[in-house]
Formats: structure tokens, sequence, C-alpha cells
């Protein structure tokens, strides 16, 4: 590295030494403003501005156009009888509901619904359900001091209709694992009254 040439010496003197009285270099204030100037740019554009943009705000649009692919067509489900029996003849949605099953119920649930740290999904006897309905408000709210969580803030409406569709499903089939019944047989679901019209699925 090559010495920078001496300036004038410096006045000062101590215990012998004497320096030169070298300038900070012009590139290194060029990067100095420009890192200041930089920075207060940056803080108004994302924290003192509305034209910046936070991930939150992005994955909410994300939420929102995905909500909008799967369920455009049918607008808001209601969370009656009638609607969650006519999801439950609903391939196109009952697949959906499976998938958020497994990422979210599964690893109380297990996969198939023969349950673990969760009851049992599979057999004739519910806890904190005697009408279909009741799979609904389980969902959304939780049960049992929070042993079964709230899904209420982490799916949407829609969401939780379909999986309650998806869980009322799951009654009769035959897991892997099966844990023992807990609480109370209940009757049979009703059958859908008529046929429901069901709006077309979207692609
Ligand atoms: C952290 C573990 C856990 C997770 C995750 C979980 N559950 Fe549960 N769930 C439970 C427990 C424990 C119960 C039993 C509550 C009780 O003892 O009253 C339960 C009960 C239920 C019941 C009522 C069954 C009955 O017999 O009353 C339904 C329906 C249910 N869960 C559905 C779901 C669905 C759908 C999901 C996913 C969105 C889910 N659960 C996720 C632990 C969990």
């Amino acid at each position: 590295m090559s010495v920078q040439s001496p300036g004038p010496l410096s006045s000062h003197e101590y215990d012998g030494i004497r320096e030169y009285d070298n300038p900070t270099p012009g590139w290194w204030y060029a990067i100095l403003t420009a890192t200041v100037v930089f920075s207060a740019v940056y803080f108004v554009f994302w924290h003192a501005s509305v034209a910046g943009w936070s991930i939150h705000d992005s994955w909410e649009d994300d939420q929102r156009a995905e909500y909008a692919r799967i369920f455009g067509a049918v607008g808001q489900l209601k969370p009656d009888e009638a609607s969650i029996l006519a999801q439950m003849g609903n391939p196109k949605f009952m697949n959906i509901a499976r998938a958020t099953f497994i990422g979210n119920c599964a690893s109380c649930h297990a996969r198939d619904g023969g349950g673990d740290v969760g009851v049992n999904l599979c057999d004739e006897s519910y806890k904190n359900v005697v009408k279909i309905e009741d799979l609904f408000r389980v969902i959304t709210d939780g049960a049992n001091g929070g042993a079964m969580p709230s899904w209420k803030n982490r799916l949407s409406d829609n969401e939780r209709v379909i999986l309650a569709s998806y869980v009322a499903s799951l009654r009769g089939t035959t897991p892997a694992r099966a844990k023992a019944p807990e609480g109370q047989p209940i009757p049979p679901w009703p059958r859908p009254a008529a046929p429901v019209a069901t709006p077309p699925a979207p692609k």
C-alpha cells in the first residue's frame, strides 16, 4: 500500500511523537453523506409514509387472492346444518379441507383423524358435539380450555365451514390407529333435505 504524501506536521508533540495533519479523504465523506441521505429517505418511505408496504400487507394481499381463488364462486358459506352437509358432497372443497386438516390438525388428531393428543374424530362418540353445526363451533372457538385450540383468527370462516364438513365426513371411517372413544355416542348426521345446489367450484 502506498503511503499518503505527508502533509505539514501538526504543531503538538507528545513524548517526542509528532503527527502529520492528513485530512480525512473526500471519498470517506462522500460515503458518510450518502448513507445519511439514504437513511433519511429509507425512514421516510418505510416508516413515516403511507407509500411503503410491509410484509404483512403483501401477506394479506396473497391471502385475499388465495381465498378468492378457492372460494370465488360461493361467496360466504353459512356455518349451518344445510351448508355443512352440502359441502360434504363437494369433492373439490373436501380436497382443500383435507389439506388444511393435514396441515393444522393432524399433529393432534392424526392424519386420518384417528386421534392422538386430540380425540378420535372417526368414531361415533363426541365430547363437545351433538349437532353437526357444533363441529364448526368447536373448530372456531376451541374446547377444553384451549386443549383444542380456537381457529377463529387462523382460518377464514369458509375454511372452517368446509373443515367442519370434512371432519363430519371422517365419522365412520377406519383410521390406522383408533384412539379409544371419548364422550357420548350421538345420533347420526341428518341427511341433506333436498339436493342442495352447490355452485361449481372454481378451477
Ligand atoms: C393442540 C392439539 C390440537 C390441534 C392442533 C387440534 N385439535 Fe381438535 N381437539 C384437541 C383436543 C385435546 C380435543 C378434545 C377437547 C376436549 O377434551 O373437550 C379436540 C377436539 C376437537 C373436536 C371436537 C371433538 C369432540 O369429541 O368433541 C373437533 C371437531 C376438533 N377437535 C377438530 C379439530 C380441527 C378441525 C383441527 C384443525 C383445524 C383441530 N381439531 C386441531 C386437540 C387439538
